[in-house]
């Protein structure tokens, strides 16, 4: 079986290629999401904002189709390009939040892209849900934070700079990702104290490079 690192960087070289890169998630984006469904057992996944599929490329590849995937994606292109890169996988689009089934416990919720709505999702996730927000998106970040309060929250940073055969460019840190904990078990305390730690680490690093 092949290492969640070399998962990600195969699926974010891949995805590299493809037309439409430029809003691809990172490959550390790409490897925690993956650590973060292995160590969580997670089973259902939601994503706002699919793009052109990386992420669940990467999840499906890795973990099978015991995991139910869904997302939402309304631009044209992205969701043509769905379709291409996601031919044989098992995943449900939806166009927005409004049409997808919330009556469902989605273990994990990456935010990705745009949802008027997103307070929506409030009572559809499971009891230890996790959430990731890739990217800045200060917007969602204050939204999220808002409305799990008492949520653990960790900013995780890479201290790799992006691959040189990437869309990104080489001389940059490899995009982190934004994780919350709505409702944190004693393992998932642990993981996000030693998270909390490389951040830390990372900040001190980058600002000595
Ligand atoms: C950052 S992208 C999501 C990327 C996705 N997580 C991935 O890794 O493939 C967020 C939003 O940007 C828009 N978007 C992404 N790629 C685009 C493209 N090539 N052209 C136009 N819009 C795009 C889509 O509406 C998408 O929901």
């Amino acid at each position: 079986m092949k290492s969640l690192k070399q998962s990600a960087v195969e699926t974010y070289l891949e995805f590299s290629s493809f037309e439409g890169s430029q809003h691809i998630a990172s490959q550390f984006a790409i490897y925690k999401t993956l650590q973060i469904i292995r160590k969580n057992k997670v089973m259902n996944i939601l994503e706002i904002g699919l793009g052109i599929g990386t992420l669940p490329s990467a999840v499906l590849n890795y973990f099978g189709s015991d995991i139910n995937y869904s997302g939402t994606e309304d631009n044209e292109f992205c969701l043509k390009s769905l379709k291409e890169h996601l031919k044989s996988k098992k995943i449900e689009i939806f166009k927005n939040l409004d049409d997808v089934n919330l009556e469902k416990k989605y273990d994990l919720l990456i935010i990705d892209g745009k949802e008027p709505n997103l307070k929506k999702i409030a009572n559809s996730l499971s009891q230890n849900a996790v959430i990731i927000i890739e990217g800045d998106r200060m917007n969602q970040y204050q939204e999220i934070l808002h409305m799990f309060s008492k949520s653990l929250f960790v900013h995780m940073t890479s201290n790799k700079k992006n691959h040189p055969k990437g869309v990104f460019d080489e001389n940059n840190w490899q995009g982190g990702v934004k994780v919350f904990f709505i409702n944190p078990t004693i393992k998932q305390k642990i993981y996000w104290f030693k998270e909390k730690l490389n951040t830390k680490f990372n900040y001190l690093k980058r600002k000595n490079f």
